[in-house]
């Protein structure tokens, strides 16, 4: 029986349009295709779980339209369990994404659906948390119910993960004691600790700031320069898969599923950090959030160049 990973958060279509650069304020550029692109961080990093070889469980909202019905026939495509993904009346969240010419892209997300994962929500469906191994959160739904989600879990046992995405400002300070793992990128491991965080040697000393505050374990992902993992006694370094990116849009998000699948299945952290390496420099070599995560067998068939 496969271990368990169940993803609370973010279910979100993406309006994606691939431009030569990004739009400066107030210019109108011609664009050169466009998709709509399951996506949503929670979503993502459940399709990244599912095909990198954990039994899922989804815990999120849609809304009454069509977009609801694709994300959540996107999950349920995967063998994703969705008995916890509600159907409420509103819009589903939507993410405007522009890709430029060096596959780095600019998103705004409109919550819509995802606003209505309340605390009480995450109650009614406890029976799905109790079943995990691993419980994954980010921040694309309220923070009140991020917080009511990291401390039961904690209170069930379980391995916590806190990607803290988007994020523009510190974290409750009582959240850090929840948190098993806390995996930030650089934008996001700067705006919790409050430090720049731009070159391995900031990377340590923010993970450092963010171990003090309660957290056990940092993983701070750099793109290219790979990732930074800390625990308080130590640090250590991962460098990353070198591929030719074209589009990095849930790159980030499946190193954290497959990360967690990984770790759920009894890996090592190292190697845990390795192959949720190898599945994001996979994704960035495909265009959109869910269609370009990787499987299992790709990851297993990967040779750096
Ligand atoms: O991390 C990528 C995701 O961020 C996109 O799929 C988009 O929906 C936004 O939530």
């Amino acid at each position: 029986m496969p271990a368990k990973v169940v993803v609370i958060g973010s279910l979100n279509m993406d309006l994606v349009t691939r431009a030569p650069r990004l739009p400066r304020g107030g210019e109108t550029l011609i664009g050169k295709s466009f998709a709509t692109v399951c996506g949503g961080k929670g979503a993502n990093q459940a399709v990244a779980a599912a095909r990198l070889g954990a039994q899922v469980s989804m815990v999120g909202c849609v809304g009454s339209d069509a977009y609801g019905e694709q994300l959540r026939g996107a999950l349920v495509a995967e063998q994703i369990d969705c008995q916890a993904v509600s159907v409420v009346d509103d819009s589903s969240g939507v993410a405007l994404i522009v890709v430029d010419d060096n596959s780095q892209n600019a998103i705004v997300i409109v919550a819509g659906a995802n606003g209505a994962l309340t605390p009480e929500v995450i109650d009614r469906f406890d029976a799905v948390l109790q079943a995990a191994d691993v419980i994954i959160c980010q921040l694309e739904v309220p923070d009140a119910t991020v917080g009511h989600a990291l401390k039961r879990s904690r209170a069930l046992g379980k391995t916590v993960i806190l990607n803290p995405a988007p994020a523009s400002r510190p974290l409750p300070a009582d959240w850090y004691t929840a948190i098993d793992y806390l995996i930030p990128n650089e934008s996001e491991a700067s705006a919790l600790s409050g430090l720049p965080v731009d070159s391995l040697g900031t990377a340590e000393t923010a993970a450092a700031r963010l171990i003090a505050l309660g957290t056990g374990k940092v993983i701070i992902t750099l793109g290219a320069q790979g990732s930074l993992f800390a625990n308080g006694a130590a640090f250590e370094h991962f460098p990353a898969p070198k591929v030719e990116a074209v589009d990095t849009t849930a790159a980030g998000d499946t190193f954290v599923g497959g990360f967690a699948a990984a770790l759920a299945a009894g890996k090592s952290e190292a190697e845990a950090i390795r192959f949720g390496q190898v599945a994001a420099a996979l994704s960035v070599t495909r265009a959109g959030a869910q269609p370009s995560i990787p499987t299992l067998s790709d990851v297993q068939a990967f040779k750096a160049p």
